[in-house]
């Protein structure tokens, strides 16, 4: 693509809604404080001189400042929304009309646009990819592949994309280096659980107006996000059970004091079901038929495939939207069921995702992986040089992540004495 044309290129609902959005984006630069410090760092370093950034992320208020972090090390950007339904029409106007950011996302954008603006985002020709479920990489993949060798390296936000990659490292199909942001600590313990959590009580609240007081609240999976979930529905006043497949976190389930029982049991008894398991057809036919009348719905993990919607709507003899993200399925027997934001991930979809204190942590680790895609691919040394495998981030940037972070809250923690030290390392000193 020729010089500056990219630039003038976007595709938004509307750009005079940049107003709202830029408001909205700096309420949450005020609750980003470790990625606010990492800015100041960028503007004056410029780490990312030169290098074009291709991101595929949830066009929200924290991604904005994400991408203003990157634009100020440096880097050229490009955004297309990561999921249909949860690109912000306001933020991706204020990134185009203020920031001079191409942004390609349009909030209910059917799949064919959807890929025609990831596609959009590709003919940025990035040198880095930032991706959130890895469709960027994905299309990259498969439908320009002559643009991998321009690649240096790309970043992946989340635990199913983190999968996906994982199997493309295995049949050798992954053509460049990946930093699986997910994997560090200052992101999946905090975005997933606290994040997840406090968001998709939102959206479920947001979409239904329903008190989840005395309600029975099923949570399918209880990994990192389900973990948050079922903690807050339970703070909320809810009857929580947990259904999983993986034996050891059932019995942590059980040991945490909620209800554990398999999903055919659950979908007898539950008003509210939330799926978060990065896994297919969770709640399907069988369970929709025993399910009770006025049932609910909703997915926050990434793909909409959690819940089998072809079959709900398949059952249905009469749907209707009742409210703006809530879909009614009459059965045949009359009884209703109910779907949220189509079962696409309902804190974004119907809620505005995670606060900004959370998302603070994760896209400083977004931020700081690029800088540390560059200095590998730039390193004289070839043994520094990153392999085509799916990577961690060093616990040092974790560990400045999350000092930071206390810092910003006014708080410390202690450091390791000589002598504590000299006694972990070593094996000799018993009782
Ligand atoms: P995780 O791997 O920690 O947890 C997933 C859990 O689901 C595991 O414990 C697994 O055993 C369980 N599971 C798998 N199949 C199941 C089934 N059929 N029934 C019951 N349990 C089942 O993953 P994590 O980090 O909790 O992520 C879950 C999903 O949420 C992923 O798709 C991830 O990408 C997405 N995610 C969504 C976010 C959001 O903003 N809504 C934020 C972060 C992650």
């Amino acid at each position: 693509m020729k010089k500056g044309s990219t630039m003038e290129m976007y595709d938004i609902k509307d750009p005079q809604l940049a107003k709202t959005g830029q408001e909205r984006i700096e309420w949450a630069q005020q609750n980003m404080p470790v990625l606010g410090l990492i800015k100041e760092e960028f503007a004056r370093e410029k780490p990312l001189s030169g290098i074009k950034i291709g991101a595929c992320l949830h066009v929200t208020t924290e991604t904005a400042n994400l991408m203003m972090t990157l634009k100020a090390g440096g880097a050229q950007v490009a955004l297309c929304a990561s999921n249909p339904l949860s690109t912000q029409d306001d933020v991706a106007a204020a990134l185009v009309v203020n920031h001079d950011i191409p942004v390609f996302a349009v909030k209910g954008e059917d799949s064919k646009l959807y890929y025609r603006h990831i596609e959009s985002a590709l003919n940025f020709h990035p040198h880095i990819t930032m991706d959130d479920g890895a469709d960027l990489i994905a299309t990259l993949h498969s439908s320009y592949r002559s643009q991998l060798p321009e690649i240096i390296g790309g970043t992946e936000e989340t635990t199913t994309g983190v999968i996906r990659l994982k199997q493309m490292e295995k049949d050798g199909t992954l053509a460049y280096p990946i930093i699986a942001v997910n994997e560090s600590r200052t992101k999946h313990l905090f975005d997933n659980r606290y994040g997840t959590g406090q968001s998709t009580i939102d959206g479920i609240l947001r979409a239904t107006n329903k008190l989840l007081a005395g309600s029975i609240f099923v949570a399918v999976g209880y990994g990192w996000c389900g973990r948050g979930i079922a903690m807050r529905a339970r703070g909320m006043g809810s009857r929580v059970i947990v259904t999983e497949i993986d034996p050891v976190k059932a019995l942590e389930a059980v040991m945490e004091g909620y209800e554990v029982m398999p999903i055919r049991e659950a979908a007898k008894v539950g008003d509210i079901f939330l799926t978060a398991t990065g896994n297919l057809n969770c709640i399907r036919k069988e369970h929709f038929k025993t399910m009770k009348n006025g049932a609910i719905m909703a997915n926050s993990g990434h793909f909409n495939v959690e819940i089998d919607a072809k079959s709900l709507r398949e059952m249905a003899v009469k749907t209707r939207k009742i409210r703006e993200t809530v879909e009614e399925f009459i059965l045949e027997d009359g009884k209703k069921l109910y779907l949220l934001a189509e079962g696409r991930l309902v804190n974004l979809a119907a809620a505005e995702g995670h606060p900004a204190q959370v998302m603070d942590m994760s896209f400083a680790n977004q931020a700081l992986a690029s800088v540390f895609l560059v200095t590998k691919f730039n390193s004289k040394n070839k043994k520094d040089r990153l392999l085509n495998k799916v990577h961690k981030l060093n616990e040092n940037i974790d560990q400045k992540i999350a000092r930071l972070k206390l810092r910003s809250m006014d708080l410390g923690c202690d450091v390791l004495t000589r002598e504590q030290k000299e006694y972990l390392d070593s094996w000799t000193m018993g009782t």
